[in-house]
């Protein structure tokens, strides 16, 4: 256990505001961001002042954004309880500390067509994500929400890179009326009730309304690795995946999977799909799943828990999966969304 990575580092709050109905981003100024930093690790921030423990416990949020350069760290959050709400009152100079990156981060592959789908503030750890993914890969992006202000942010921030933004609203106020689920079966050209047992649009919808994270999930989450490489490529594959905390996409899975794509005869026809990511609301979470399960396109999902350590110990995170119990802090919080039961 490397006692390193658990000493919280300092940080200077240089920017804390509102940027949408409920959302606040907070650029924290600290020491060396570098090549641990990937997309889908999180950190777990303390909100009390140093003088004060309360709240006691710390808060996990994923990295927004980096600037590497300037070690600066952005995260977007939105206010749901007392300790965001707290947070939304720190100002620029005030000093907090945090423990991170934690976890486990997404897998970075090249040269792949993908689709990326988030809901609400879940859409936060895919920024990092499609920025780092953007200049080797062809994203599409379905960004969902129940009204216009809640995407407005993501769209304009999202529009920065050169990848290609789907919206849907519940409402209609901004692009596609419906959920996000509804425009991805229509990107993929998917009839709407080919896949079973998937929620209606009005289960969504008042799901939806409570679209702030909840914590009323039960991931069960498994992970596993079929592939058999030499012991050589293994371990050194794990070691980088360690000190990166980023997973390398399985090969052999992916051929696996690629040729169950074929074999549906539908996705290769209608719309090309190597690689599938996602959060937001289980609900959607657990319909984005029943789609990449149809059609079998490999894909991960960041999955949340409330969190006491962060840092694999106490087991307040803990899922069931098929595989046993997973920390969604130290196993998570990205899994392969193949092997999570939603
Ligand atoms: C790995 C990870 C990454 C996250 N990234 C972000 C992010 O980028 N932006 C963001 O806004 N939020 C993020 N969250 C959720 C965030 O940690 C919680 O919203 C926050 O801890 C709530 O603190 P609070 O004191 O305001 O709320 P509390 O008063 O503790 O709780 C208020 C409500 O929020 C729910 N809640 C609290 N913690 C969690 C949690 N961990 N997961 C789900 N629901 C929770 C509670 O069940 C309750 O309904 C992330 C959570 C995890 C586990
Ligand atoms: S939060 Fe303590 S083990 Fe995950």
């Amino acid at each position: 256990m490397n006692i390193e990575k658990k000493k919280p580092k300092p940080a200077e709050i240089l920017e804390n505001k509102k940027v949408g109905t409920d959302y606040y981003l907070m650029k924290l100024k600290t020491d060396n961001i570098d090549e641990k930093w990937t997309p889908g690790r999180f950190v777990h921030l303390k909100i009390s002042t140093p003088q004060t423990y309360d709240p006691l416990l710390r808060r996990p949020f994923s990295l927004f954004d980096i600037d590497r350069k300037n070690n600066i760290l952005s995260l977007l959050y939105c206010v749901v309880g007392r300790g965001t709400k707290i947070m939304s009152r720190l100002v620029s100079g005030e000093k907090l500390d945090f423990l991170g990156p934690l976890g486990q981060g997404f897998s970075l592959p090249e040269g792949k067509t993908i689709l990326a789908v988030g809901g609400g503030m879940g859409t936060a750890p895919l920024f990092l994500l499609c920025r780092e993914l953007a200049f080797q890969n062809s994203i599409t992006l379905i960004l969902g929400g129940n009204l216009c202000t809640d995407v407005e942010f993501f769209k304009h921030r999202f529009g920065e890179l050169d990848i290609d933004i789907k919206i849907a609203t519940m409402d209609g106020s901004c692009g596609y009326k419906g959920t996000a689920v509804d425009l991805m079966k229509k990107h993929l050209g998917v009839n709407k009730d080919s896949i079973s047992k998937e929620p209606t649009s009005e289960q969504t919808i008042s799901k939806n309304l409570n679209n702030k994270r909840t914590n009323d999930k039960k991931p069960n989450n498994k992970r596993t690795n079929n592939k058999q490489p030499n012991k050589k490529e293994s371990n050194q594959k794990e070691k980088n995946n360690k000190e990166s905390g980023s997973k390398e996409p399985n090969r052999e899975e992916s051929i696996i999977q690629e040729k169950k794509v074929k074999d549906a005869g539908f996705i290769e026809q209608k719309k090309k799909l190597d690689f599938l990511y996602t959060c937001g609301p289980e609900i959607m979470l657990s319909a984005v799943k029943k789609i990449s399960d149809h059609f079998g396109i490999p894909g991960e999902v960041s999955l949340e828990e409330r969190m006491g350590c962060g840092i694999g110990i106490c087991l307040s995170c803990v899922c069931d999966t098929q595989n046993g119990n997973q920390r969604v802090c130290k196993e998570g919080p990205i899994f392969r969304l193949q092997e999570v039961i939603l």
